[in-house]
This record gives C-alpha cells, sequence and structure tokens, in this order.
C-alpha cells in the first residue's frame, strides 16, 4: 500500500521548486544544523523536480533565505517580504527558517511576484504538542494506541520498537510543516514495559529522538509516578522523600546524558486508577515540583495532568460532581507550581465531549503555567469514521472569553492576557500506522488544523480548511474544493445534533466510546450522568439547587450559566435539569428539540454521501474508496443514533413527534 503524502504532496511544492532559491546561513553545528539540513533538503528535492535551483550566497531572484542569528527576531520566528523578484525569508534560528519555508510551500504562487512589506510572523506560545498515547505491549483493552483509530503505532510494534523507523521521519517532517515541537510517545497511563523507557529501554527514546531532532521537534516521555518503587527499588514514591528525590534526579541525568535536548515528563497521577502523590498524604504541588526538580537543571518540563476525578463513584451519590473536580483540586494549589511545571487541563471539564462547558480551570490559576489540552484523535467525536471537522470545535475553545469581555482562552493559556503564564497547547494525536495517517482521509484536517491553531489560536477554521485542501489537492477541480467545504464546515454540527443533545454528553457504549448506548454510563461508577426520568432530564450544576459548579466560573459565566433563563440552548442539559415540555430559546420544546436535530443530523450524513460522490474521478481512488467505506459507516451509525435517541425520549416522555415520524 502506499503512503498518502497528507498534506505535502510533490505539487505542493511547485511554486518553490522552480525558483532560484538562494540560502544565505552562517555555519553551524549540532541541533541547527540538523534543522538546517532538513531545509536544505526540502529545497533540493522541490527544485530537482520542478527545475529551479539552490545556490549559497547573496540574494538575486526568486527566494531568498537568510539565518542571521543577529536579526533579533525571536525563538522559532521569521520574517516575510517580498518584491515582485525576490522574496525573503529570514529568521534568527534554524527553527524559524524551517518554518518560513513551510509557509511559503503553503502560500504557493502567491508567496512570489509581488510588492508585500516585511511582517514576523511567531508562534503563540513555545510549546505545541502533541502527546502519542502508544503502547509498547499490545494492551488486551486498549491495543498498541489507547484511543487510536489509525492502525499501529508508528513507532512500536508489540512489545518492541519497530526495525523500519523512516515513517517516523516523514511524520516528523509533516509535524514541522504545521509548528509542532515537542512530542511525547507513549500512552499517559504509563504500564510496566512503557515505564521502562525511562530506564532500560532509554536507548529506544534517544533513536526516536535522534530522527525528530532535524526537524525541530523535542521529545518527551510519560512516565510512572510510581517508578521509584516498580522501577528503582524504593520501598516508596513519595515525592517528600529524599531517596525518592535523589531517584529521580539521577534517572534523569541518564536520561539527558543520552537525549541532551529531552523535552519532560508527562505524568498522569491520581487519575483513573495512576499511582500519585496521594497515596502518600501529598498533593500534587508537591508530586509535580518533586519531578520539576530533577528537569530543571537540564531546562525539561513536566506536564502534569489535571484530570484527577473520582472514577469510582457511587452513582446514587448525587452530590458528588465530577465536572468540578479538578478545579476543587487544582485551584487551591496555584502559586506552588514549579516555574517548569505545566498543568495540563482538558478543554471541558468532563472529557472531550462534543459540547461541553469549557473548563473554569483554565483560567482560575494566573500564578501557573497552565496548559491547554485538545484530542485530534475522534475518541468521542466520531472515531475517525465520521467526518468531524475539529479546528470548528477548538476555535470555539481558544475564543472564549472568560471574563465576557476582550482577553480570550488562547490569550490566557498562550501567557499573553494579564492572567496567564504561557503553558502552550497540547493534544492527543490522531495518527498511526495507516496508509492515510489518520484512517479517515479528511481526519488529515484536524491534525493539520491542530497545529496551525497551536501556532496561531486566532486563524479562522475555514481559512485553515482552504490551506489544507489547497495542500492536499493541489491543481484538482475546484469541486472537490467545494465539496470538502460542504461536507466538513458545519460537520462538528452535524455530529452533535445527531448524538447525545444540548451539552448532556456521552450516551455512548461503555468502554469503546462509540455509536449510542442512551444509559450506558447512568449506573457506572465514572460520573457521567444524564438523570432523565419520565418527566425530564440534565444536571443541576446550579449553586441554587445543584451541584454549585456555576460558581466555578468568572462573571459574567457564573450568573449567565446559572440562569435558565440565560443559559445558552447547546449547554442547557449540561447546566440544567429541566421538563421535556421546557421551551428552549429556539422557541421549540426540548422534546421537539431533540426530535428534530436527530432526524435532521441523520440526514446531513446521508447528504455528506451523496456529495461524495461528485468527485469520484476528480480524487485519487484510493482516497474516494476510503471515504466512501467511511461514510457509509457514518450513515448507518448515524440512523442508528437517530432512532435510539428518539425512541428512547419518547419512551420515557410519552409525547409524540409533531411531525409523525416512525419511533419504535
Ligand atoms: C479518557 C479516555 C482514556 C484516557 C483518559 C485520559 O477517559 O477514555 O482512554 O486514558 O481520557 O485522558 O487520561
Amino acid at each position: 500500500m502506499t503512503e498518502h503524502p497528507a498534506w505535502l504532496p510533490t505539487a505542493a511544492f511547485a511554486a518553490l521548486g522552480r525558483r532560484h532559491v538562494t540560502l544565505d546561513a552562517p555555519d553551524l553545528d549540532g541541533t541547527p544544523a540538523l534543522v538546517l539540513g532538513s531545509i536544505v533538503g526540502e529545497i533540493e528535492a522541490a527544485t530537482s523536480t520542478y527545475g529551479g535551483s539552490l545556490t549559497r550566497g547573496a540574494a538575486t531572484t526568486g527566494l531568498h533565505l537568510v539565518l542571521d542569528p543577529d536579526a533579533g527576531l525571536g525563538a522559532e520566528a521569521f520574517m516575510l517580504a517580498s518584491t515582485p523578484t525576490v522574496t525573503t525569508v529570514s529568521a534568527s534560528d534554524a527553527s524559524g527558517l524551517l518554518y518560513g519555508l513551510f509557509e511559503v510551500v503553503r502560500r504557493g504562487e502567491a508567496a512570489f511576484g509581488r510588492d508585500v512589506p516585511a511582517s514576523t510572523i511567531a508562534p503563540a506560545t513555545s510549546v505545541r504538542m502533541l502527546d502519542h498515547w502508544d503502547n509498547i505491549d499490545v494492551h488486551p483493552v486498549m491495543g498498541q494506541v489507547e484511543r487510536g483509530y489509525a492502525g499501529g503505532a508508528l513507532w512500536f510494534d508489540d512489545g518492541t520498537l519497530r526495525d523500519d523507523l523512516s515513517r517516523v521521519s516523514r511524520y516528523a517532517r509533516l509535524l514541522a510543516s504545521i509548528g509542532i515541537n515537542h512530542l511525547c510517545i507513549n500512552n499517559v497511563n504509563v504500564h510496566h514495559t512503557e515505564s521502562t523507557l525511562l530506564t532500560t529501554r532509554l536507548e529506544w527514546v534517544a533513536t526516536l529522538a535522534d530522527i525528530v531532532r532535524p526537524w525541530g521537534v523535542r521529545t518527551h516521555l510519560a512516565v510512572n509516578f510510581n517508578a521509584p518503587a516498580a522501577l528503582g527499588d524504593l520501598p516508596t514514591s513519595d515525592p517528600c522523600d529524599p531517596a525518592v528525590r535523589a531517584w529521580w534526579a539521577t534517572t534523569t541525568a541518564r536520561v539527558y546524558e543520552a537525549i541532551p535536548d529531552f523535552g519532560g515528563y508527562v505524568v498522569k497521577a491520581d487519575s483513573e486508577g495512576q499511582p500519585g502523590p496521594f497515596a502518600y498524604g501529598r498533593t500534587h504541588a508537591d508530586g509535580a515540583n518533586c519531578l520539576a526538580a530533577a528537569l530543571a537543571p537540564f531546562g525539561g518540563l513536566v506536564h502534569w495532568r489535571a484530570f484527577v476525578y473520582n472514577h469510582r463513584q457511587d452513582w446514587r451519590d448525587r452530590r458528588t460532581d465530577r465536572a468540578r473536580a479538578a478545579y476543587d483540586h487544582f485551584t487551591p494549589l496555584d502559586g506552588q507550581f514549579a516555574d517548569n511545571v505545566v498543568v495540563q487541563v482538558k478543554f471541558g471539564p468532563l472529557d472531550f465531549q462534543v459540547r461541553e462547558a469549557i473548563s473554569p480551570l483554565l483560567s482560575a490559576m494566573p500564578h501557573t503555567h497552565v496548559g491547554l489540552e485538545l484530542q485530534v484523535t475522534q475518541e468521542y467525536t466520531g472515531q475517525q469514521r465520521h467526518v468531524y471537522y475539529l479546528p470548528e470545535q477548538w476555535h470555539e475553545v481558544l475564543d472564549w472569553r472568560p471574563w465576557g469581555g476582550a482577553v480570550t482562552q488562547a490569550d490566557v493559556v498562550t501567557g499573553r492576557a494579564p492572567d496567564g503564564l504561557d503553558g502552550g497547547i497540547i493534544a492527543v494525536s490522531n495518527v498511526g500506522t495507516d496508509q492515510f495517517w489518520t484512517g479517515h482521509p479528511l481526519a488529515q484536517a484536524n491534525l493539520y488544523g491542530f497545529g496551525r491553531l497551536a501556532w496561531d489560536p486566532t486563524l479562522d477554521p475555514a481559512a485553515i480548511l482552504d490551506e489544507w485542501i489547497g495542500l492536499t489537492f493541489p491543481g484538482a477541480d475546484p469541486l472537490v474544493g467545494q465539496t470538502l467545504r460542504a461536507m466538513m464546515l458545519g460537520s462538528r454540527a452535524v455530529y452533535e445534533s445527531y448524538t447525545a443533545p444540548l451539552g448532556i454528553g456521552f450516551m455512548v457504549n461503555p468502554g469503546v466510546h462509540y455509536g449510542p448506548s442512551v444509559d450506558g454510563y447512568e449506573y457506572s461508577p465514572w460520573g457521567t450522568y444524564h438523570f432523565a426520568d419520565r418527566d425530564g432530564i440534565g444536571v443541576d450544576r446550579t449553586r441554587a439547587s445543584g451541584s454549585g459548579y456555576t460558581g466555578q466560573y468568572h462573571q459574567p459565566w457564573a450568573d449567565v450559566y446559572e440562569s435558565l433563563a440565560d443559559c445558552p440552548d447547546d449547554l442547557l442539559l449540561f447546566f440544567h435539569h429541566v421538563p421535556y415540555t421546557h421551551v428552549l430559546h429556539s422557541g421549540k420544546t426540548l422534546i421537539q428539540h431533540v426530535y428534530d436535530t436527530h432526524f435532521e443530523g441523520a440526514a446531513a450524513a446521508e447528504r455528506m454521501r451523496t456529495d461524495w460522490q461528485r468527485v469520484k474521478g476528480l480524487v485519487d481512488d484510493a482516497v474516494f474508496a476510503r471515504v466512501s467505506e467511511r461514510l457509509d459507516e457514518q450513515v448507518r451509525c448515524a440512523d442508528e443514533w437517530r432512532d435510539q435517541l428518539t425512541t428512547y425520549f419518547w419512551r420515557h416522555s410519552g409525547i409524540p413527534d409533531d411531525q409523525g415520524r416512525p419511533l419504535y
């Protein structure tokens, strides 16, 4: 099977490849020399295909690339300027020049031949990171990649490191082309074999780090908090025990001997059964700071996840609210985390749902580096079988205003807000050994969009989609772009309309998290309930009569969400328990909204399938076939969601659909 080039097919380099390119750079060594080597390789490949050339020296015509450490442009930034005869990209470091080169590729012909005044383009945050949930050993339940929907892991193969790692380099190149510069290679649930990546299997990590380094990517490891006891034969992993601290210091020093630019540790502690500081009566700041102290001398980071909640909740217990947990655990610790700790917070307080409120914790720790965690892998969002263009949802998160004013959520996590330190933007990868990298070929746009938004959170998702289409399908019939826009823009709304309504979330098959099961989690210990009865549905999270979660928000949201009258419709059931006859702002009753959206949503999925047929013969046959196959499954699954949801609501409420459509 041929590997799909994603958004970097040869033809995407045509404009660059036709130019005379001059490169003006000093002699470098170490990582910058490697990155410069990647730049030269890109130019040589393009120019040898399209008839251009590459020389060293001063500007002539075409493209001029300048690496000047004294240019004062800032880390990873580049300056772009053009005259009708020459386009110039300058940077102060090799990574900046690499990103500038890919910007030229993205712009294609538009990068040349016009007068464009110089502008500096710099990333919004210094950490733009992808986390892989890859296991070494195939996990009996989760498989090789936890929540992976794109084949096996790129680097592990059932117990070993793959012999052929050439694909890792091509992956790192894709990441560099969208500005991603940090990569965590293993699952946050660190099982025994994987925990040894820190010690006896460190060589594997070093091998991978060597492969991604020329693309400006630094390697991180997810570690098990219990490693000192499990791997180091210590009687404890208490983060305040001097022997434990010494173990982390020595172990970390060895890591840096093997990987001088190692990025740091990712930790899931006291979360869904993973060990953590609570076992020793310590706080999460104690735990994170212990690892941070070991990493600090080398400039490494700790990404400490805030996904801490009681996953053994008694469903009869109506006072505990999982949505509250991260904020309740972490806000008292604000100011106590070391400077090289990033507290990594999922965008919503539950778990990567299609619709949930934005986590109030993201804007509640002004003295802590708080990083935003997104999920590119489509766990709850259709598992790369459904079309779901995630940048639309991420844009809502990034552009949300925690105080109702000008400051955005993106400003806070990138340290641009008065109340916020740079924490970065992180996401769980959707890539695997699949021929198309992402299972669903259109899910490539999600990875592309993640990189672009992490670089510049103000970008418009529709513009990002156009970039992706232009690069991935260069020179295609305009109908291809039209069709993809019709299918992908609004695809999040389509998926939302046939799945769990109005922010209630879940209603998925337990474990797999795919397909409808309205009560699948209702009597489970996971804390994700909808509380449907014959009269109504929803979770009362108000201060007046519910869990009080609305009180975790700044104003105006604390009051907007508290008020049944003001709460936005799309989050109604996230915040309130209401009768089926409740009238939404749209003027419809809740029950009729459920009927209408589910029938319309399934019909929209069917329309996507019909739309796609228009591009037969206009896109690569393999892409056409794979997308067609996925659309068949999407339509089947959407019909199932429609019928189960509408029937469930009808049976519970006894209220018929005013359109008289079939209910069972
Ligand atoms: C979700 C997901 C798990 C994952 C967890 C996490 O709950 O289903 O597979 O381990 O998130 O983010 O740690």
